[in-house]
């Protein structure tokens, strides 16, 4: 089947290239070639049948898939689990050809993108400068100013400090308290560890936000695809993470846009329920 010309930009950012604001400046910045010539009009048309290519390397579009689920109980977040009843592809048709971006435990509810995007997938998954994700935490117990103050700045588990959480304490009664608290990094059972290290043991756990989304107007065992600016923010999250990485390693604190063009999911070690 023949396809309508797109303009180059959205080319770039179909072919996992980045996300249109990075794709709009790697063409002006005349990185990017249409059958050999330099273009750096980002919206010029590309024609089916025209070679695309970045710094040289030919690129191409690829038919990838983003699901937002919003998990219920029980599941497993993997692609397979013997000892689970049910995995989270399997909430999706054709589930089976996606991975998820990341972990929730299977008591965790809440959001969990599923794509074959590999290269978006490992930016999202930076153990360390992840995306921002939001849970509500039912915890058993009084949550302290001191609790919070600690959340805040950072508290100390067997695998080293906490960066510090957002927190926000909306409501406390007789034994329970409700909070909102807002992670970058990935680790394992993060949030539970958290609080079970202040004393505080999380009786329910909810992923509210992931990123630049929210699961209003999705309820618990729903799901549905992302739309394209979904996606680019995404695409730009990721690169928000990838900037910031740059930063630690150069030891700058305005690091220009890194591009990181290689790898799957595979190459992502922060893909702990966090
Ligand atoms: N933190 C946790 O402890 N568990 C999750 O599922 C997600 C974040």
């Amino acid at each position: 089947m023949s396809r309508e010309p797109m303009n180059l930009v959205t080319f770039l950012a179909r072919a996992g290239v980045g996300s249109r604001r990075s794709c709009d400046e790697l063409v002006r910045s005349g990185a990017v070639t249409v059958n050999g010539e330099t273009v750096t009009f980002p919206r010029q048309k590309v024609a089916e049948g025209d070679t695309v290519a970045v710094n040289g390397d030919p690129v191409a579009l690829r038919d990838v898939r983003y699901v937002l689920v919003n998990k219920p109980r029980g599941v497993a977040s993997t692609r397979s689990d013997p000892h689970a009843e049910r995995v989270i592809v399997d909430l999706v048709p054709d589930g089976r050809t996606l991975f998820p971006v990341g972990r929730l435990d299977v008591d965790t509810t809440g959001l969990i993108v599923l794509t074959n995007d590999g290269v978006l997938a490992n930016r999202l998954m930076h153990p360390r400068y992840g995306v921002p994700k939001t849970y509500r935490v039912r915890v058993h117990g009084k949550v302290t100013r001191r609790a919070l103050a600690s959340l805040r700045e950072g508290v100390v588990l067997e695998d080293g400090v906490t960066a510090p959480a957002d927190v926000e304490l909306r409501k406390q009664s007789a034994k329970t308290a409700l909070l909102d608290v807002t992670i970058h990094e990935g680790r394992k059972r993060q949030v539970r560890r958290m609080f079970e290290a202040l004393g505080l043991p999380v009786e329910e756990l909810h992923r509210r936000r992931y990123g630049p989304l929210s699961d209003k107007g999705l309820a618990v065992g729903e799901h549905r695809g992302l739309s394209t600016d979904e996606v680019d923010a995404l695409r730009r999250a990721g690169e928000d993470a990838d900037r910031a990485m740059a930063a630690e390693v150069e030891g700058d604190p305005l690091p220009l846009a890194a591009t990181d063009a290689a790898g799957g999911p595979s190459g992502a070690s922060g893909d702990g329920a966090a």
